[in-house]
């Protein structure tokens, strides 16, 4: 579906005029709007954008965040009871307009049955696209009120869900375009209320808090007095580097507090497996990919989300990059890490033969051999909540509460899917004992593997034990896509043979996997 007027207005809102708003905002001016039926002003910048102003200004933290670039959806709210991606709305745009958001779903009938229908038919999982997703189905029901499945997935079509496979969604809304008062359940299905039978369907447990906007994600708490990082990437897939007396360049800086590097980190290595600890949270001399961070800035959000990474004091020396595993397993390869001088991670062989060293005679014997190659691409999880989180550090080590509970030197709160493989890393990094180490974990908005790795974790643990500050990191989608870790690209080979009346008779299969 094409989205409606507002993102339409934006080019023209955000490119030729953001100059003259700016200069309005400069003078204090304050932009008068409805939210959620109450008289709002907002004193934002009128470039501002409108997910910013619900999220930061007026803790509306229902509205989430995906993308920043209205692809995803997920910040989707109604205006004039049309749906519209929030981050591609300037605040000035709602100006004397009429704003809705998640949080008062709830008080219109129609969205409360739809949070019902959601509920009963399962349609929200991890729950980060289900507030975008009730916004646009709301915008529909309330000019159609028994639409039809294409007009639903029309309606649908802006907002990106990972998890359900939008069957149940379209279930959900569908179910309630007869008018009848309760939702109706898709035929062949249990009753949430029919308990205690194998393939009963029960509400989740979650579910109402991800319907009304209040489960708490990884990026909707902000911890008082905290200090945002960000961080200098790697524009190259391999090269040397320096720092040039960034010390003294920070403190230049208005608005930035100080640099994190390499050294801050008492053993800069982790791993999903402890054997193979060779993942540095800060490259010390050399990047080794495209997007590795060299370095983490620490201040004021403000500034440091205009900063530019070429401004900062870093000298690259590029180096030749070894990008293939064929490249890497060729002979006078550069060595990507010095621990593999080979460049191989692990090998791996499985062999099952009638008699030893047969294989290959009973290929050649064989009636027919099939053989192929396959390569698989990286593959992106594409979770739709990028990283996000933050860490306190409490020098004084451990120590009891007033309410009596035990507080470790160091919590963190993140989306994580892996709790206690962060918390015995992180102890690793950082020299302590995994019980002064917490993890806290919000809700994830989907992870699928790509959240079992740490990836802000250090970076907030580190820039908190140095700067003694709750710190706090959220990634936008392309540093989450340019910095976390994909699905193995591969290259697999197979043959099959048979004998003459067509049973198996050899498998033969080798893959390089590259990480
Ligand atoms: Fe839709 Fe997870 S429930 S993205």
């Amino acid at each position: 579906m094409r989205r409606p007027h507002v993102s339409d207005m934006l080019d023209t809102q955000m490119g030729m005029d953001t100059q003259a708003l700016e200069g309005e905002g400069a003078l204090g001016q304050v932009i008068r709007f409805h939210l959620n039926g109450q008289l709002k002003t907002s004193s934002s910048a009128p470039v501002t954008r409108l997910s910013d102003v619900l999220r930061n200004e007026f803790g509306l933290t229902g509205t989430k965040l995906g993308c920043s670039a209205g692809d995803c959806g997920l910040c989707t709210v109604s205006i004039n009871e049309q749906q519209a991606c929030a981050c591609l709305v300037p605040i000035a745009q709602v100006e004397h307009q009429s704003v809705m958001t998640i949080e008062a779903l709830a008080k219109d009938p129609l969205g409360k049955r739809l949070q019902q229908a959601f509920l009963t038919h399962g349609a929200t999982q991890c729950g980060i696209c289900t507030p975008g997703m009730l916004m646009a189905a709301i915008d529909l029901l309330q000019k159609n009120a028994q639409p039809c499945e294409a007009q639903v997935l029309d309606a649908l079509a802006g907002v990106l869900c990972r998890c359900t496979g939008y069957r149940k969604i379209v279930e959900a809304i569908l179910s309630l375009s007869s008018l009848s008062a309760s939702p109706a359940l898709p035929k062949s299905k249990a009753s949430p209320d029919d308990l205690g039978h194998a393939g009963a369907r029960q509400a989740k447990l979650d579910g109402q808090a991800k319907l009304t906007g209040v489960e708490r994600f990884a990026a909707d708490e902000v911890p008082k007095d905290c200090l945002a990082l960000r961080v200098v990437r790697s524009p190259h897939s391999h090269a040397h580097f320096a720092l040039n007396d960034f010390v003294v360049w920070a403190n230049q800086q208005a608005g930035i507090k100080g640099v994190l590097i390499a050294k801050d980190i008492p053993f800069n290595r982790f791993a999903i497996f402890p054997e193979m600890r060779d993942q540095p949270a800060l490259a010390e001399t050399e990047v080794r990919f495209l997007g590795e961070a060299v370095a983490v800035l620490v201040g004021d959000e403000e500034v440091l989300r205009s900063f530019r990474d070429e401004d900062f004091p870093v000298r690259y020396q590029v180096r030749p990059a070894v990008l293939e595993p064929e490249q890497a397993l060729a002979a006078g390869a550069p060595i990507v890490q010095s621990r593999w001088p080979d460049n191989v991670l692990c090998r791996g062989r499985v062999l099952r033969e009638a008699q030893p060293n047969t294989l290959d005679q009973v290929i050649r014997d064989g009636a027919l051999t099939l053989r192929g190659t396959i390569t698989t691409p990286y593959i992106e999880h594409a979770y739709l909540e990028p990283e996000a989180g933050y860490a306190t550090w409490n020098s004084a080590g451990l120590s009891v509460s007033v309410s009596g509970v035990i507080e470790p030197m160091v919590s963190v709160f993140a989306c994580t899917q892996t709790p206690y493989m962060d918390r015995d890393e992180l102890a690793n990094m950082f020299k302590l004992k995994p019980e002064q180490v917490r993890i806290i974990p919000s809700a994830v908005g989907g992870g699928f593997g790509g959240k079992l790795d740490l990836s802000i974790q250090p970076l907030l643990v580190a820039a908190a034990r140095k700067f003694g500050k709750p710190t706090r990191l959220v990634y936008g989608r392309r540093e989450s896509m340019l910095s976390t870790t994909k699905r193995h690209p591969s290259k697999l080979t197979a043959s099959i043979t048979t004998d003459e009346v067509g049973r198996f008779i050899a498998f033969d299969f080798s893959g390089d996997f590259n990480t």
